[in-house]
């Protein structure tokens, strides 16, 4: 039996339309239903229904045997866990972005107020390129932030731009691309290794046979730093 976790959000539609396409119907934990654990014993797996951001806890400490997982939550967590498959889906970008007329501001020399939900993909990317930050932690409407002064720019997720073109912001940088991708717990890889290769080469073949969604247009990613997350060979 397999514990997979999945996040509550946009990612769980696509995730169930992958799993049915990878011979798992019977994973249809509804997306309104208020069940956070859900057994499918017919197809060997219990579901867990968890925040984006607790994905990789879960599979961290083993508490689920596999997730699925933005590599946005990825690289802000860098959670010790294997990496082997992106499923393609959920594609976005986690970029830098302000009102048009700020833009100039990284060359002065005084702090610059960065609102985010990536605390420390924002840190690491200020710190690299020299530019004094102060970081203000949110947890969501981001894009409030610079039209109530409570920040000069914001580091958030854009996936159409359609929320930074509402509120007169644009997009001054990509710090990395993310879409979605299955995370593996390292003693479950062992352990479990059967099931979890026969999952990863069902779920490999379901993402071969669908089609890649467009990248979105935008600059050129920066690289971001920070400890790498493992990939396991499968
Ligand atoms: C995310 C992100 C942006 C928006 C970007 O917000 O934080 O606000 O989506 O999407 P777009 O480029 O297609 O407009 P989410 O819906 O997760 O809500 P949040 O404000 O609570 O983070």
């Amino acid at each position: 039996m397999l514990t997979v976790a999945l996040c509550k959000g946009k990612l769980i539609e696509p995730t169930l339309k992958l799993f049915a396409k990878a011979g798992y119907g019977a994973a249809r934990p509804a997306a309104d239903s208020r069940r956070l654990l859900i057994p499918c014993p017919e197809i060997g797996m219990t579901f867990l229904i968890v925040r984006p951001t607790d994905v990789p806890t879960y599979v961290e400490h083993g508490a689920a045997d596999v997730g699925i997982v933005g590599k946005d939550v990825l690289l802000e967590q860098d959670s010790d866990v294997y990496e082997p498959l992106d499923l393609g889906f959920g594609a976005c970008k986690i970029a830098v972005a302000a009102f048009r007329g700020q833009i100039a501001r990284d060359r002065l020399s005084s702090k610059i107020r960065v609102a985010t939900k990536y605390p420390k993909i924002t840190e690491r990317y200020f710190n690299q390129r020299g530019v004094p930050v102060e970081i203000i932690k949110l947890y969501g409407s981001i894009e409030l932030a610079p039209i109530v002064g409570l920040a000069d720019r914001i580091v958030d997720l854009v996936e159409t731009g359609n929320t930074l073109k509402a509120h007169g912001l644009v997009e001054i940088e990509c710090i990395a691309r993310s879409t979605a991708r299955l995370i593996v717990n390292r003693a479950s890889l062992k352990l479990k290794h059967q099931a979890i290769a026969e999952l990863l080469k069902n779920l490999r073949s379901a993402c071969a046979s669908s089609p890649r969604p467009a990248r979105a247009a935008s600059p050129k990613p920066a690289r971001t730093a920070g400890r790498k997350v493992k990939r396991a060979r499968t």
